[in-house]
């Protein structure tokens, strides 16, 4: 390496000085052309001792960098020594010894941890996928997914985690199997079974230590960032600890068939629970045991699983809910009026001017989320 510096150093010199003596001997053999006397009238007015000084002074300095590349070249050497040495003192089957920094967990920063629950049981893992990654797509904090699984979905689930090996996304498996009896005793018709009625054991079934958590149903389409919904929870007052958006559907108001509701009632897609609250403010089963028991009589099931139970719960108690809107989940189902949510309402379009043609796109961009069985 040195040896090649002081060639390759050498030979700009070599080649330096042979163009200066090629030019110095044009200028003193009287060989040159009228036309360069003519117009270099300062080339011939410099004096040849100076040109001599200035050629030696710059080949002194081309000299002089020789050695400060050489002394370049020393440190570089030393340094690749220091490094080779500290690659031999680790052995190969140890890892090395870095340490990933801990970020700081802090509420309301990019940093902050969104909790996401969601009921998989059976086999719930292709249904979810696309929730997944929609939310995922949009999503830039981290993300603490907690499922609850029976012995069909848990493996399946922390299978599809481990091979994503997604950055700042955790999740825990809660085997729910033995709570099933739990939930079974009440009546239900709804397609999803007896794991809709899951939903209602959260406050249960999730740790003491998590706070406040979105409940998700697997037929979700995010279109935008969850931060949005998780923000809300600052907004709840001390008494609401669910967030939910109303049913788009006509469904309650059909009060002689269908289960108590608030207006036109709650869809339980996406849910906001203040697990906090929740425990210290109430008593969750005593709470939706009784709205079920009171309701059984009259109405012998459940039609829509924990939905009817959890409308009946705000029927009785509607200080506890907090109304989101309805562009967090735009509901895609039977006798849906979604379209009162997004369709010919121009004060829910962001942005002024948009042309009656490209309505209906301006729309989509402002949808929150979609919800509907695919
Ligand atoms: C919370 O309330 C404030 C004040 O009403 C409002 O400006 C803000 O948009 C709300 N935030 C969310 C996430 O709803
Ligand atoms: C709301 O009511 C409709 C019935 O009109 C029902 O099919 C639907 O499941 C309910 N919730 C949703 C998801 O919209
Ligand atoms: C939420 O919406 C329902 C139905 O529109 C309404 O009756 C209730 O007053 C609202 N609650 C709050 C806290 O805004």
């Amino acid at each position: 390496m040195k040896e090649h510096i002081r060639s390759s150093a050498l030979g700009y010199i070599l080649h330096v000085v042979g163009k200066n003596l090629q030019s110095f001997r044009g200028k003193h053999a009287h060989v040159q052309s009228w036309k360069i006397q003519q117009y270099n009238p300062m080339m011939r007015s410099i004096p040849f001792g100076i040109w001599i000084a200035v050629s030696v002074a710059y080949y002194w300095w081309l000299i002089s960098r020789i050695s400060v590349l050489e002394n370049q070249n020393k440190a570089i050497k030393t340094q690749l020594k220091f490094s080779r040495n500290v690659f031999e003192s680790v052995p190969d089957d140890k890892p090395l010894n870095y340490k990933i920094p801990v970020i700081p967990d802090e509420s309301g920063t990019i940093c902050e941890t969104i909790h996401v629950a969601l009921v998989c049981m059976g086999k719930c893992t292709r249904l979810v996928i696309p929730m997944l990654k929609s939310l995922l797509n949009h999503r830039q904090n981290p993300i603490h997914f907690h499922f609850i699984v029976d012995s069909t979905s848990q493996l399946p689930t922390s299978k599809l985690f481990d091979t994503w090996d997604l950055p700042d996304v955790k999740y825990t498996n809660y085997n729910a199997q033995h709570r099933l009896s739990k939930v079974r005793w009440v009546p239900n018709t709804h397609y999803s079974g007896v794991f809709a009625l899951v939903k209602l054991l959260f406050p249960d079934i999730l740790p003491n230590s998590l706070h406040r958590v979105i409940v998700l149903d697997a037929d979700l389409t995010f279109m935008c960032d969850i931060v949005e919904l998780w923000r809300m929870f600052n907004n709840m007052t001390e008494d609401q600890f669910v967030g939910l958006v109303e049913n788009e559907s006509n469904w309650y108001y059909d009060t002689e068939k269908r289960w108590p509701a608030l207006g036109r009632g709650y869809n339980t897609g996406v849910m906001l629970l203040d697990l906090m609250k929740i425990r210290r403010n109430t008593d969750w089963t005593s709470l939706w045991h009784d709205a079920v028991t009171e309701n059984l009589e009259r109405l012998k099931h459940t039609m829509l699983a924990d939905q009817d139970i959890i409308n009946a719960v705000i029927k009785k108690y509607p200080h506890i809910i907090y109304n989101i809107s309805c562009q967090y989940n735009v509901q895609m189902s039977t006798y849906t009026l979604a379209k009162n949510c997004y369709g010919e309402d121009r004060s829910n379009v962001k942005g002024t001017n948009e042309m009656p043609a490209i309505r209906s796109e301006a729309h989509l961009c402002h949808l929150k989320a979609v919800h509907g069985h695919l």
